[in-house]
C-alpha cells in the first residue's frame, strides 16, 4: 500500500536548511501539506523562497528553544520531521560544544510538545556522530558501523553534538514505548549535495578549488575515511523511515563507499582543472579517522539503497556550486564558514535584509 502523503500534514523543523529544504521539496512532490519551522540561524530563505512564495509551505520563523514556538510547530500535524539543530561541519561541532549542547533542550521541549499534543509520528535526523569514537580510530580496519554498535561496550559519542543525538534517539524510543508515538531515527552520514554549505568537507573542498587555492589546505593528514552520502538519497531514506518504522528503531542512512579525504581532494581538483600543491594541516579538527556506515538494515527495513555514487554526486555538487556562486562572495565568507554557521558578521552589516 502506498503511504497516504496526500492526506498528511507534516512539519519539517529546520526546513530551511540544506537537507531540510530538500526534504520539503520531496514531501511537496508527494502531495503532503508542509509547515516549516526555522529560526534561519543557519538555514536560509533562498532554499525555501520558491515554496513560500507560491503558498505551498506555511513558514513559522522562530526559535524552537521558545516553548511557544515549539508548541505551534507541532500543532495540528500528523508527522514531525525533526531536523532543527545547532549544528555545523567538523570545525563547528568541535569548537562549539556549548552551542551544540543546546540541542538537548531544543529536542526535549519539542518532544514534550509532541506528546502533549498527541502528534502521531516523529522522524528524527540523527547522525553517525552517535557511534563510539574509540571504534573509529584505525584506518587499517575495514570497519562498517552497524546500528548495534551505538553503545557497545560503552557510549562514546562525538562530543555534545553526538550526545544530544543519542539522548534524542533514546527519548523517541521511550515515547513509543510509553505513549505509543510512532518514532524513527535516521542516522545520516556526512551528507553533501546542492544547497550544502562550506562548513562541511565536500563543499569546503569545492570552494577551495573554486577559489583556485594553492597550496590547497587539507585538515588532518588527509587519510581520514568517510562515506559521503548524496542528499537525495538521504531524503528518500528519511521519508521511507516515516513509511516503514514506528517503534523508535534507528537506521543508518549512508553509502558503503569508502572514500579517503585526499582522494576526494584530487577528484575535486581534477574537476576544477588545476593541480595545486597540497598542504596538510594536522592541527585542524578532523573527526574520527574511519567512519563508514553499514547500510544493510536500511536495505532490509526500508528497501533503501543509495542511488548516487560519490563520483556522480560530486560532479553534480561541483556543477551546482560553480554555476550558482559568486567568487568574490565565496572569498569573503570562506574563512568564517570553515568553523562557524549562519551569516558572517560582515554580511549582516552590509545587507540588513539579507538572509541569515
Ligand atoms: N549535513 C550532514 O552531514 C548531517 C549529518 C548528520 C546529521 N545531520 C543533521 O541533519 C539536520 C539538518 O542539517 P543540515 O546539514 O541540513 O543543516 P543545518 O545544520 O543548517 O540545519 C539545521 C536547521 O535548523 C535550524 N535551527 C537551528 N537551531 C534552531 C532553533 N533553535 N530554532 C529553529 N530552527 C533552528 C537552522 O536554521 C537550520 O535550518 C541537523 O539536525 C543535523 O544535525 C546532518
Amino acid at each position: 500500500m502506498t503511504f497516504p502523503w496526500q492526506s498528511r500534514k507534516v512539519t519539517v523543523t529546520g526546513g530551511a536548511s540544506f537537507i531540510g529544504s530538500t526534504l520539503v521539496d520531496a514531501l511537496l512532490a508527494r502531495g503532503a501539506t508542509v509547515r516549516v519551522v526555522d529560526d534561519l540561524s543557519s538555514g536560509v530563505m533562498r532554499n525555501i523562497q520558491h515554496v513560500v512564495d507560491d503558498g505551498s509551505v506555511e513558514l513559522i520563523q522562530g526559535n524552537l528553544l521558545d516553548p511557544d514556538v515549539s508548541r505551534r510547530a507541532v500543532e495540528g500535524v500528523d508527522t514531525v520531521f525533526h531536523l532543527a539543530a545547532d549544528h555545523g561541519g567538523r570545525g563547528y561541532v568541535d569548537l562549539h560544544q556549548y552551542a551544540c549542547s543546546t540541542n538537548l533542550g531544543l529536542d526535549a521541549i519539542l518532544f514534550k510538545n509532541v506528546v502533549d499534543a498527541g502528534v502521531e509520528q516523529v522522524v528524527y535526523a540523527s547522525s553517525g556522530c552517535i557511534y563510539p569514537l574509540y571504534l573509529q580510530a584505525d584506518i587499517g580496519e575495514t570497519l562498517y558501523l552497524t546500528e548495534d554498535m551505538e553503545k557497545a561496550p560503552g557510549y562514546d559519542p562525538d562530543g555534545l553534538y553526538g550526545l544530544a543525538k543519542v539522548a534524542a534517539e533514546l527519548t523517541l524510543r521511550a515515547m513509543h514505548n510509553e505513549f505509543g508515538v510512532k518514532t524513527a531515527s535516521a542516522r545520516y552520514f556526512t551528507v553533501y549535495g546542492p544547497r550544502g554549505v562550506e562548513n562541511h568537507a565536500v563543499i569546503a573542498m569545492i570552494a577551495r578549488s573554486f577559489l583556485k587555492q594553492d597550496p590547497f589546505m587539507v585538515w588532518g593528514n588527509g587519510e581520514q575515511i568517510r562515506n559521503w552520502t548524496y542528499v537525495d538519497d538521504i531524503v528518500e531514506g528519511t521519508i521511507r523511515c516515516a513509511e516503514h518504522i514506528e517503534d523508535g528503531t534507528a537506521v543508518n542512512l549512508g553509502t558503503m563507499e569508502r572514500v579517503r579525504v585526499l582522494d576526494a581532494v584530487n577528484m575535486v581538483c581534477e574537476m576544477a582543472g588545476y593541480e595545486p600543491a597540497i598542504e596538510l594541516q594536522p592541527d585542524m579538527p578532523t573527526g574520527p579517522m574511519n567512519r563508514v556506515a553499514d547500510n544493510s538494515l536500511a536495505k532490509s527495513l526500508l528497501g533503501w539503497e543509495p542511488q548516487v555514487l560519490f563520483e556522480e554526486g560530486l560532479r553534480r555538487t561541483f556543477d551546482w556550486y560553480t554555476s550558482t556562486k559568486d567568487i568574490d562572495e565565496v572569498r569573503e565568507i570562506f574563512d568564517f564558514m570553515l568553523t562557524e554557521r549562519g551569516t558572517p558578521p560582515s554580511k549582516v552589516t552590509a545587507s540588513p535584509t539579507s538572509e541569515k
